[in-house]
């Protein structure tokens, strides 16, 4: 059985939400799955519609990581503002040194 970790999404009001993550799946899955809606996800995750984009909390942003090339021209098309530690979800993959982590989520997904 596949380890298991903690994430905590934060909405643009402020709305907190912790959701529990299996280590190797995507950010945006574990939050697609566990109802978020503040994640559209319109290509399910192909890198094909950056609907998935999230800013990774300052404090996380060196154990994330940064974008590869293709994501990085993806992230040129967000709805909301790119910001220095934007991340496209589905390009997360989680594992056990980002239990805890904590993203924000954009108020425009379009
Ligand atoms: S879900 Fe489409 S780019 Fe991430």
């Amino acid at each position: 059985m596949p380890a298991t970790i903690t994430v905590h999404l934060v909405a643009a009001d402020g709305r907190r939400r912790t959701v529990d993550a299996r280590v190797g799946q995507s950010l945006m899955r574990a939050a697609v799955d566990a109802g978020e809606e503040g994640i559209a996800a319109d290509c399910g995750g192909c890198l094909s519609c950056a609907t998935c984009h999230v800013v990774v909390d300052p404090a996380w942003a060196d154990r994330v990581g940064p974008p590869s090339d293709d994501e990085a021209y993806m992230l040129e098309m967000t709805a909301s503002p790119q910001q220095a530690s934007s991340r496209l979800s589905c390009q997360i993959t989680l594992d056990e040194s980002l239990d805890g982590l904590v993203v924000q989520l954009p108020d425009r997904q379009y």
